[in-house]
């Protein structure tokens, strides 16, 4: 039997094999492996694509918000307003610093932030809104950025999955105080191990990242302005995120393209589909379906040879490490709505036509055998 897994690294890989080689045999042979040269260009390029004058190297995408919010000074005490429905990453590093996860209820039609449902958590020791792009659509920045300014908040920019993403022509990251990006290796831009960046335009908060990111040291064994972290893109990761650098545009249409597919030839099925909103570009990180159905839906596929996921079964403030924070069942419905609902299809720039026809086959097929 056909097998469609949900991405495809190794297909990309031989896309580029050639230039993903050389990339890496030119840092063999230069013996720098941290930092550097690779390092440095690659925040250059980065800043470039993204709009942004500061581009600073990390070791995560997890990393990369835990040193962003210690840069912009977030800790104990104060509260940092996030979405329930994302991956444990974001509210880890908030936790990280001392600081307070405070959630606030998501939009039905994209997943993320509803900007009225933020206003209505805001207190003051409210320092900061972390905003996640989730699964590649943009949150509603406009409304955002407009209540931090009246409230005097940072805005943090979880854009793990949303690399190239654009809100009113402007790309996600490069809108907020501070843009978090992740490089895992299935990420939309990713590497072949672990990598982060954290973008800004302020100058202040890039230094402070630079110096943390290398154990606090303003200058090496001389002036630490914090106790820091062990947390630096290397070299290597540095060279293949700048050969696929030149890709991702590419990719990201490849993707929107595939979306479209899936979205024509799903228009009839009884599950709601992944939605654009006006003024926004979705990469589609992941091509997300919600039913009712799903948990049958999810074994009639996996029966078939198709490989699907459900980003994120729990909502955060459900999960029994967060007790302590006295949320409970009812407190955010459209989050919990969501985990109930949605499922991820197979995709991936090199993901063909005809897989994805016989994977829409096979979901309809699902869902008619399963509704009585
Ligand atoms: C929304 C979100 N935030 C943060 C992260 C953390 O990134 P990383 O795995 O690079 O630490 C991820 C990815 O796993 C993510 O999906």
């Amino acid at each position: 039997m056909k097998k469609i897994p949900l991405v495809d690294l190794v297909a990309q890989y031989h896309s580029i094999k050639d230039e993903i080689d050389a990339a890496i045999n030119r840092v063999l042979e230069s013996g720098r492996f941290i930092l550097g040269p690779e390092v440095e260009e690659f925040e250059r390029l980065a800043s470039e694509y993204l709009g942004t004058k500061f581009s600073v190297g990390v070791a995560s995408g997890t990393d990369a918000i835990l040193l962003a919010l210690d840069a912009l000074g977030i800790g104990e005490g104060d509260e940092v307003i996030t979405t329930p429905f994302t991956f444990i990453a974001t509210t880890e590093a908030i936790r990280r610093r001392g600081a307070r996860v405070v959630f606030a209820d998501i939009l039905e039609d994209t997943y993320n932030l509803d900007p009225e449902e933020i206003e209505k958590k805001i207190t003051r020791k409210t320092k900061a809104i972390l905003v996640v792009h989730l699964y590649g659509h943009p949150a509603d920045m406009d409304k955002i950025m407009e209540i931090a300014k009246t409230h005097n908040l940072k805005v943090v920019e979880d854009c793990a999955q949303a690399f190239g993403a654009e809100y009113n022509g402007k790309k996600v990251g490069s809108i907020g105080d501070v843009g978090c990006f992740s490089f895992f290796p299935t990420k939309n831009l990713g590497c072949y191990g672990d990598g982060g960046l954290i973008v800004t335009e302020d100058q202040e908060v890039a230094e402070k990242a630079r110096a943390l990111r290398v154990h606090g040291a303003k200058s090496k064994y001389r002036e630490y302005i914090a106790d820091g972290y062990k947390s630096r893109l290397d070299a290597l990761q540095a060279a293949i995120l700048r050969v696929k650098l030149k890709y991702i545009d590419e990719w990201n249409e490849k993707r929107r393209e595939k979306a479209l597919l899936y979205n024509e030839l799903l228009r009839n099925a009884p599950i709601r589909l992944p939605v654009e909103k006006p003024g926004c570009k979705h990469i589609y990180y992941s091509y997300v379906i919600a039913t009712e159905e799903r948990e049958r839906l999810q074994s009639y596929l996996r029966e078939k040879g198709i490989e699907t996921v459900v980003y994120y079964p729990i909502p955060l403030h459900l999960i029994s490490l967060y007790r302590g924070l006295k949320y409970k069942e009812g407190d955010f419905p459209r989050a919990e709505k969501a985990a109930e609902a949605v499922l991820s299809l197979p995709m991936y720039p090199e993901l063909s036509e005809e897989d994805i026809r016989f994977i829409c086959e096979v979901v309809k097929e699902g869902l008619r055998s399963s509704s009585w």
